[in-house]
C-alpha cells in the first residue's frame, strides 16, 4: 500500500506532548491524523487505542509517511490503582500500532520514558540494561520491546520529565510545584532528594521531527535514542527556580531530603540522567534554559 509524503499519524495529540508534536509537525507543513480519547479539540480524531480492529483500520486508512505513538497512562500511581488498564494501553495498544505499521511498512517512533532505568548508575547508555522500579516503567518497557520486535526500522525515544505550556497545572510534575508556592499560608515539604534532568515539550518535538526527517531518508536511523535536559534539579530545585523566575516567596517550603516513600509507596528511580551522545551525533537536540522554558510555560498562571 503506498503512503504519503509527510503524514504523520499521531496518538496521544491531546496530551502535555502530543500537542506541542502536533503543532510543530503542522507549522513543517505536514498533514497530520492527531488521536485523542477524551479531550477531543478541533482537528482531533477520537480513537480507543485498546480497540485493535479500530486501531488498524484508522491507520490503513489514513496511510501515514511515519507514527508517532504519544499516548499512555504515564501517571505511576494511576497505573498501579488500574493495572488492567494500564497494560491494555502502554502495552496492547503499542503492540497494535506496531504491527500495523509493520503490515503498510511505515516507521513508529515510540516514546518511552527514563522510568525504564532503576536510577542507581546514571548516566544510561541507550544499550544500558533496563531495571524498572514500578510498574509504570515496567508497562513502558514491555510497550519498547513489542515496538522494536515487529518491522526493522522503528524507533525509541526514552525522555525525561516534561513540562511546557499546560491545560491545568498539575499536568506536569514541574508546573504542579506553582500550587505549593502560590499556598504561601500552607507550609509544606518539597523533595529534595531524587535528581531530574526536566525537558520542556517543544524540545522534545523538535527532537521528534528531526527523527521523523531523518528516519525517512536512513533506515538506519532506527533502535533506541535517549534524550534529556541539560540542568540537574530536584523537586525544591526546581521549585525554587520558579519563585525566582516569578519573583514569588518560597519560605514556606521546606526542602525535604528524606527518601519519598513517607508520601507514595510507588518508588521512583534517583537519578535517570541519560546519555545523549547517540541523537548529538546526528546533530539533532536542543535544550531550552530552564528559567526561560517555565516562565513561558507558567506565565499565564501567575495573576
Ligand atoms: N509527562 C512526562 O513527564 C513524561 C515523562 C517521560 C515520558 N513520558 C511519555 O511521554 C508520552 C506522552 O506523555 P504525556 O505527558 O503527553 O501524557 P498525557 O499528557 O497524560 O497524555 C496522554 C495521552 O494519551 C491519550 N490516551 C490515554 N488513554 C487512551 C486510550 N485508551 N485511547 C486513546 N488515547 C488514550 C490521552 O488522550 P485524552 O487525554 O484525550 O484522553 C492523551 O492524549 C507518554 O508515552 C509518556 O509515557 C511523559
Amino acid at each position: 500500500m503506498a503512503t504519503r509524503d509527510k503524514h504523520l499519524f499521531l496518538t496521544g495529540a491531546s496530551g502535555l506532548l502530543g500537542r506541542a508534536i502536533y503543532k510543530k509537525f503542522i507549522t513543517e507543513g505536514w498533514v497530520i491524523y492527531g488521536t485523542a480519547y477524551t479531550r477531543v479539540a478541533e482537528g482531533l480524531h477520537k480513537l480507543d487505542l485498546t480497540d485493535e480492529n479500530e486501531v488498524k483500520k484508522a491507520v490503513i486508512q489514513f496511510k501515514p509517511s511515519f507514527l508517532i505513538h504519544c499516548a499512555a497512562q504515564r501517571f505511576p500511581e494511576k497505573v498501579d490503582l488500574d493495572p488492567e488498564g494500564a497494560e491494555n494501553i502502554n502495552i496492547n495498544a503499542s503492540r497494535y500500532l506496531a504491527q500495523v505499521v509493520d503490515c503498510i511498512q511505515v516507521p513508529m517512533l515510540y516514546i518511552s520514558t527514563d522510568y525504564v532505568f532503576d536510577g542507581k548508575s546514571p548516566p544510561y547508555a541507550v544499550d544500558a540494561v533496563p531495571n524498572p522500579l514500578n510498574l509504570y516503567g515496567k508497562t513502558k518497557l514491555n510497550g519498547e520491546e513489542v515496538t522494536l520486535a515487529f518491522g526493522k526500522g522503528n524507533i525509541v525515544l526514552r525522555v525525561p520529565v516534561l513540562y511546557g505550556p499546560v491545560e491545568y497545572v498539575a499536568e506536569s510534575a514541574v508546573t504542579v510545584l506553582l500550587n505549593s508556592l502560590l499556598q504561601t499560608d500552607k507550609p509544606c515539604k518539597i523533595s529534595n532528594y531524587e535528581l531530574r534532568r526536566p525537558s520542556h515539550v517543544d524540545d522534545i518535538a523538535d527532537i521528534c521531527l528531526q527523527m521523523a526527517m531523518k528516519r525517512l531518508e536512513d533506515e538506519n536511523i532506527c533502535g533506541i535514542f535517549h534524550w534529556c535536559g541539560k540542568e540537574v534539579f530536584t523537586k525544591y530545585g526546581m521549585l525554587v527556580q520558579i519563585a525566582r523566575v516569578f519573583h514569588l516567596p518560597y519560605s514556606h517550603v521546606t526542602p525535604d531530603s528524606n527518601l519519598p516513600s513517607a508520601t507514595t509507596p510507588t518508588p521512583r528511580p534517583y537519578d535517570t540522567t541519560l546519555d545523549t551522545s547517540r541523537l548529538e551525533q546526528l546533530g539533532i537536540g536542543y535544550h531550552t534554559p530552564f528559567n526561560v522554558g517555565i516562565k513561558s510555560a507558567l506565565q499565564s498562571w501567575i495573576r
